[in-house]
């Protein structure tokens, strides 16, 4: 899926085209957190002229009666306005009174779980008011029912497989696959699957449904082109019992499970069964992201050394494949010994983050 003229903004993408290109980024993203549909753009130096300019908002037209909703605001650089909590009470204000002339009633409000949820952003003078289309982010694709320990966004491990390159025609092997989110996301990208199938959207619960035909043709359109299997094989591997046991859950949540092999075992004895091309080890090693008690040579710090020395040297027994890593610890460069092609930095959560590449 393409769209058409992306712009790049701080913290993402803008776009025009008509609603259905909406959906269709819903359903088919998978790096994307959410698709906001922009309503109203204008000036507000103070809480009045923000509440007025929210006033004129036709909010009849994407609320009705029955609808819940809520208001979420960031603010940036306005001298008057600091305070995000107050901007989206104002808002939320407008919105409500907006409704009850119109309409004669107020809507609820719905903090957690609203049927439209407006989102404001508010940079200097700047107001810009929106409807967010997908509702729960993105990354909840419906597929995670068991956790490990630190487990990768869906949407950062499906940044990790795009910026780092990883074909779908030829073997991918996760030694440290935890809960399982690298292998299950390069499975429903081999296979075609779009992220979004499983799951509702904000928007499926709209009062205005005149695109639901639209929709269901999106939806149907994206499950016929799903390819029957993954082209090449997909290793996910873990040391541990109970990641394993939760990739398992997952991959058969996301209807992957058929397309990955899991195997336990010892990444420091990392080996290709004989007969498999070289493809991709891509991996989120555990770095170690605990505080230190104090100063001197953490302990922790050198068991992952170790780890990282032995996992380092069990690639280099390999020929010809690329090694992807997400790693937090600039310790795995150190192991690896060679500097690293491609070094993107990114966030896991709070915590910055390398993406590494390093060619055969
Ligand atoms: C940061 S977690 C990976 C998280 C994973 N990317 C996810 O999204 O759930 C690191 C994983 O490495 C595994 N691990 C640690 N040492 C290992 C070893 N020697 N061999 C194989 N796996 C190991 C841990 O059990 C853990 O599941």
């Amino acid at each position: 899926m393409r769209i058409r003229a992306p712009r790049g903004d701080t913290g993402g993408v803008s776009f025009e085209g008509p609603f259905d290109e909406g959906m269709k980024v819903c359903l088919g993203s998978r790096v994307g957190m959410r698709v906001l549909l922009e309503i109203a753009a204008y000036q507000a130096a103070d809480a009045d002229s923000l509440y007025a300019g929210a006033r004129k908002v036709p909010w009849g037209d994407f609320l009705s009666a029955k609808s819940t909703f809520a208001v979420s605001a960031t603010v940036r650089d306005n001298a008057a306005l600091r305070h995000s909590g107050f901007v989206a009470l104002k808002v939320k204000d407008a919105i409500a009174d907006t409704l009850r002339d119109r309409l004669g009633v107020r809507p609820d409000v719905a903090p957690d779980d609203p049927d439209v949820s407006v989102v404001l952003h508010l940079r200097g003078n700047d107001v810009r008011l929106y409807l967010d289309m997908a509702g729960d982010p993105l990354h909840r694709r419906g597929y995670r029912v068991a956790m490990t320990e630190a487990p990768l966004k869906e949407t950062l491990a499906a940044a990790v497989l795009a910026l780092g390159g990883v074909a779908h025609d030829v073997p991918f092997l996760d030694p440290m696959t935890g809960s399982g989110t690298l292998a299950i996301e390069h499975a429903l990208g081999a296979r075609n699957i779009a992220p979004g199938l499983n799951r509702r959207f904000g928007f499926e619960r709209w009062p205005d449904q005149t695109r639901a035909a639209a929709w269901k043709a999106l939806k149907d359109a994206a499950r016929a082109a799903i390819l029957p299997a993954a082209p090449a094989p997909i290793f996910a591997r873990d040391s541990s019992q109970p990641a394993m046991d939760a990739a398992r859950r997952n991959a058969r949540e996301a209807a992957v499970a058929n397309d990955i092999r899991f195997e336990l075992a010892d990444a420091r004895s990392l080996s290709v069964p004989p007969g498999i091309p070289a493809g991709n080890i891509v991996t989120n090693p555990p770095y170690g992201e605990r505080l230190r008690a104090g100063p001197g040579p953490d302990p922790e710090d050198r068991a992952l050394e170790a780890l990282y020395r032995d996992l380092a040297r069990a690639i280099g027994r390999l020929s010809g494949w690329q090694l992807v890593v997400l790693s937090g610890n600039p310790l795995f460069t150190r192991a690896m010994g060679r500097k690293a092609e491609v070094s993107h930095r990114l966030w896991n959560g709070p915590l910055e983050v390398r993406l590494l590449r390093w060619r055969p």
